[in-house]
């Protein structure tokens, strides 16, 4: 069984969906933890001098992939708290670096799971950020909840295979979430 106290392993990796709260909840449990948090879409932002959004419109989504793998490696050498963005598990290369990692017993990935309902709203909230939702479209709720509902049925499965440990963030604050995953890592 992997042992995941703080003395043992070097990471806590966040996965899942867009505004599931993975920015938000790194920082918090880096407070908690005293570790630095680190953003894998604000690595990218500072690595491209451009936002996701633009690169994912002149680049593609293959190179923007490409770049989110690069990342992904250099963080799971780090020590610290690392935010992924909803699609790192889509690749299947991102899923066992991530996979290797936790077997060397360097990493704990944790899912932070929320309804399409609770990341439709949350989602909406900050209009155009999210390329795959809302590039270059104005959604109403309704086809926001949709379009996430297509994607999340894609990515369920993957999300839940790379867990160590899945927290049900609908009813929780970022902190609460926060607490929870350090109790995990440091009880
Ligand atoms: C993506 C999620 C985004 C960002 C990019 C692609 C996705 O990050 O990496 O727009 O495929 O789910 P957040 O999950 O932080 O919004």
């Amino acid at each position: 069984m992997n042992d995941f106290s703080l003395s043992s392993i070097q990471n806590v990796v966040l996965i899942g969906f867009m505004g599931c709260g993975k920015s938000s909840v790194a920082r918090r449990l880096a407070c908690l933890l005293d570790w630095p948090p680190l953003d894998l879409d604000a690595k990218i932002e500072e690595c491209i001098g451009t936002t996701i959004q633009q690169f994912f419109a002149s680049r593609g989504e293959d190179a923007f992939r490409a770049l989110e793998t690069e990342q992904l490696k250099l963080a799971l050498h780090q020590s610290g708290i690392v935010a992924t963005g909803g699609g790192v598990v889509t690749q299947s290369v991102n899923r066992t670096l991530l996979r290797q990692s936790q077997n060397a017993g360097d990493s704990c990935v944790v899912y932070l799971r929320a309804t399409p309902e609770t990341l439709a709203t949350r989602i909406r909230r900050q209009p155009g950020v999210r390329p795959l939702i809302d590039g270059n479209r104005v959604l109403d709720w309704n086809q926001t909840r949709d379009h996430v509902c297509f994607l999340l049925n894609q990515r369920t499965k993957y999300y839940e295979e790379c867990a160590d440990l899945i927290v049900d963030s609908d009813e929780l604050s970022s902190h609460q979430v926060a607490q929870i995953v350090a109790a995990f890592v440091a009880p």
